[in-house]
C-alpha cells in the first residue's frame, strides 16, 4: 500500500509539472518504483489451497522458484540499490557541482541499456546449480554486457566535474558524491568478473561475495546518500551552510579507510577460503577441514570488524554535524572554499 502511495505521489507530481521535460533522474526513480513493485508481485505469486482459507503455496517450485527468487534478488540490487541511487547521482552531482551533467545523451543511453540488461542477469547467482546450463550462460553474458552501461553512468557522473576539479579539494560533499561513483564503478567491474563461471566457481559461497556486496553497499549506496544528505540538510532547514565542513572531511576519510579495510580483508579472506576449499592432497583427499578455513579467516574478520567500527564512527560524526546544523550553529574553522582566504588566515 505504501509503495502504491509512493507511486501515486511520484506520478502525481510528474503530471502536475510545469516543466515540459522530465529530467533523467526522474526516469531512474520511476524505473525503481515500478520495477520493485513488479518484482515483489512476481516473486510472491501464490496459489491458494482452499476457497475461503488464507493458506497458499508459492506458484513456483524447484529450480523455477530459485530462478524467480534470483530474478527478484538481482534486480533488487539493480533497481533498489542502483537505479534509485543513480537518480540521486544525476540530481545531486550536477546540483552540488553547479554544472550540467557531462552528457545528457549518455545518460539516456545509460538508462535504457541498464534497465534492459539488468533484468536478465539473475542466473549468475545460480551458477553450477540445477538451473539449465544455457540460462546460466545467458545470465553470465548479460552480466558482462552490464559492465558497459554501468561504466557509462560512472563516467557521466565523474566527468560532470570536468572544469571544476578543484571542488574535490575544496568541497568534501562533492568528494563523497564522486567517491561514491568511483566505488560504483569498482563494484560494477567486480560483479561482471564474478559472474564469469570460472571465476564464480572460486568466489561463490566465499567472503569475496560479501566484499563485493559492501563495496557496493557502503562505497556506492551509503556514500551517495551521505553526499545527498549533506547537501539537503542545510537546504531543508534553511541554514546558510553545514555546521562544519571539516567534520564532513573527517567523516569522508574515516569512512573511506573503513570501507577499504572491510573490502580488502574480504578479498583476501574470500580468495583464500575458495582456494582452501578446493585444495587436494597427493592422495586426492581434501587438504583442509572446514574448521581450518574458519581459523585461517579469523584475522581478516578482526580487520573487517575494525573497518566496520570506523565506518560507524564516521556515521556518528555525520549525525553530530547534522544535529548542530539543524540547530543553526556554524563552527569557527578555516574554510575550504577559497585557497586565498586560507592563505590570509580568513576565518568563517
Ligand atoms: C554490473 C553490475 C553487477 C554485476 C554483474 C554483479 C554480479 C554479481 C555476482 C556474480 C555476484 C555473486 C553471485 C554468487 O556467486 O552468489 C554478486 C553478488 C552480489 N552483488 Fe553484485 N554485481 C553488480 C553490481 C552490484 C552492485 C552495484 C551492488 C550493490 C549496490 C551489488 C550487490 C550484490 C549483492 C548484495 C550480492 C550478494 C547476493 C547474495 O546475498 O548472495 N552488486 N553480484
Ligand atoms: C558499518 C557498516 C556495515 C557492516 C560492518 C556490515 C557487516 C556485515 C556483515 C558482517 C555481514 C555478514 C557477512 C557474512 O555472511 O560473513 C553483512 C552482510 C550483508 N550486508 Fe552489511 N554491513 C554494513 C553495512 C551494510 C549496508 C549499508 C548495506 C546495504 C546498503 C549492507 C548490505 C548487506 C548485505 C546485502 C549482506 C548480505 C551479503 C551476502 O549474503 O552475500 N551492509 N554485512
Amino acid at each position: 500500500v505504501i509503495w502504491v502511495v509512493y507511486l501515486a505521489t511520484f506520478v502525481g507530481t510528474l503530471v502536475k509539472r510545469r516543466e515540459p521535460h522530465i529530467y533523467v533522474a526522474n526516469w531512474f526513480l520511476l524505473a525503481f518504483i515500478v520495477t520493485i513493485a513488479m518484482l515483489h508481485l512476481g516473486n510472491n505469486l501464490s496459489i491458494p489451497v482452499s476457497f475461503f482459507g488464507a493458506k497458499s503455496y508459492t506458484m513456483w517450485s524447484g529450480v523455477q522458484s530459485a530462478m524467480i527468487q534470483w530474478w527478484y534478488g538481482h534486480n533488487a540490487v539493480g533497481f533498489f540499490l542502483t537505479a534509485g541511487f543513480l537518480g540521486m547521482m544525476y540530481y545531486f552531482i550536477p546540483k552540488r557541482a553547479e554544472r550540467p551533467v557531462y552528457s545528457y545523451r549518455l545518460s539516456i543511453v545509460h538508462f535504457w541499456a541498464l534497465i534492459f540488461l539488468y533484468i536478465w542477469a539473475g542466473p549468475h547467482h545460480l551458477h553450477y546449480t540445477a538451473l539449465p546450463d544455457w540460462s546460466q550462460t545467458l545470465g553470465m553474458t548479460f552480466s558482462i554486457m552490464l559492465w558497459m552501461p554501468s561504466w557509462g553512468g560512472m563516467i557521466n557522473g565523474i566527468m560532470t566535474l570536468s572544469g571544476a576539479w578543484e571542488k574535490l579539494r575544496t568541497d568534501p560533499v562533492i568528494r563523497f558524491l564522486v567517491a561514491s561513483v568511483a566505488f560504483y564503478g569498482m563494484s560494477t567491474f567486480e560483479g561482471p568478473m564474478m559472474s564469469i563461471k570460472a571465476v564464480n566457481s572460486l568466489s561463490h559461497y566465499t567472503d569475496w561475495t560479501v566484499g563485493h556486496v559492501h563495496s557496493g553497499a557502503l562505497g556506492w549506496v551509503a556514500f551517495v546518500s551521505f553526499g545527498a544528505m549533506y547537501y539537503l540538510i542545510p537546504v531543508l532547514w534553511g541554514r546558510k551552510s553545514l555546521y562544519s565542513m571539516r567534520l564532513v572531511s573527517y567523516h569522508f576519510w574515516i569512512a573511506t579507510i573503513g570501507i577499504v579495510l572491510y573490502i580488502t580483508a574480504m578479498w583476501i579472506s574470500g580468495i583464500m577460503q575458495g582456494l582452501m576449499w578446493r585444495a587436494y592432497d597427493d592422495m586426492g583427499f581434501l587438504q583442509y577441514s572446514f574448521i581450518e578455513t574458519v581459523e585461517a579467516m579469523h584475522p581478516y574478520y578482526v580487520i573487517r570488524a575494525f573497518g566496520g567500527v570506523l565506518f560507524l564512527t564516521g556515521g556518528l560524526i555525520m549525525a553530530y554535524n547534522m544535529y548542530r546544523t539543524i540547530r543553526g550553529d556554524i563552527r569557527e574553522e578555516q574554510p575550504y572554499e577559497s585557497p586565498e582566504a586560507v592563505a590570509v588566515g580568513a576565518r568563517r
